[in-house]
């Protein structure tokens, strides 16, 4: 996959799905699906590091996750997250993080709003890397929201959305994250762009779907947002897996013969 592809996508209408992919094992499980793309998200923090928001994630962090899912050599596109703050402290900090990502196997790198960052996206992607926008609710703005909540519900906000999605396309994103926003006001979004929206608790009026990997397969049997489709019930498989190892383990029916080195 490449960004090249996700403009024809959008172009014939064909839908393009996302997942979120933090490591070497679940990229190896994604490559051999027909999944179109990957981000190496900064939910990482939240999901695989226990944190209540994205703030503390840091480029080394979505260094190491982004070299793992590389690793794995899938065939689809990986997105690196640009993580909080990482883009804001002037341009050569800024292209620092980016080389840091791309060097670690990205193919493009994700960052959050638009306003103030419209130069910085023309200059990277001038600079031959990819950009992908996310607007909406932005987690990195989590205080400046008011936490995680849906956002432009208002025929203002809704609009100011859509101009910050022309001026992404207009900056030269290949593609935009919208999150949390109401079903109507992405739809009116997408109309409006030559580039693919993909959307996140936004409805299916985007040009393709993100989850976070682990929502989706049921990991977390204590985290269930609305915006949320289980496929599987991940968290019960492996649980038993583990439960029957354990019991197996204590009545010595673990390991048997055919786990024995010896004969
Ligand atoms: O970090 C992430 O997983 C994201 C998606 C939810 C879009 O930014």
């Amino acid at each position: 996959m490449n960004i090249l592809k996700l403009q024809k996508m959008k172009a014939a209408g064909e839908k393009i799905s996302f997942v979120t992919c933090y490591d070497y094992w679940t990229a190896k499980l994604i490559a051999q699906t027909d999944v179109d793309c990957i981000l190496v998200g900064d939910s990482a923090g939240m999901v695989m590091h226990g944190h209540d928001s994205t703030l503390p994630v840091t480029v080394d962090m979505m260094v190491l996750h982004t070299q793992a899912v590389a690793r794995a050599g899938a065939k689809q596109l990986i997105v690196g997250d640009l993580p909080f703050l990482s883009y804001r402290k002037g341009l050569p900090k800024a292209m620092e993080a980016v080389s840091q990502l791309m060097q670690a196997g990205a193919h493009a790198v994700k960052l959050e709003g638009a306003a103030g960052n419209e130069a910085l996206i023309t200059h990277i992607v001038q600079s031959g890397v990819p950009v992908m926008g996310h607007i909406g609710m932005t987690p990195q703005s989590l205080h400046q929201l008011g936490g995680f909540r849906v956002q432009c519900k208002e025929a203002a906000a809704a609009e100011r959305l859509a101009e910050q999605a022309v001026a992404l396309e207009q900056a030269g994103c290949f593609a935009v994250v919208l999150e949390c926003v109401p079903p109507q006001v992405a739809k009116h979004v997408s109309e409006r762009l030559t580039i693919p929206t993909i959307g996140i608790g936004a409805g299916p009026g985007t040009d393709g779907q993100i989850l976070v990997l682990h929502d989706l397969l049921g990991v977390d049997p204590d985290f269930q947002p609305k915006f949320v489709k289980t496929y599987s019930n991940a968290f019960a498989i492996f649980q038993e897996a583990l439960n029957a190892y354990n019991t197996e383990v204590k009545t010595a029916q673990f390991p048997l013969k055919e786990h024995c080195y010896e004969d």
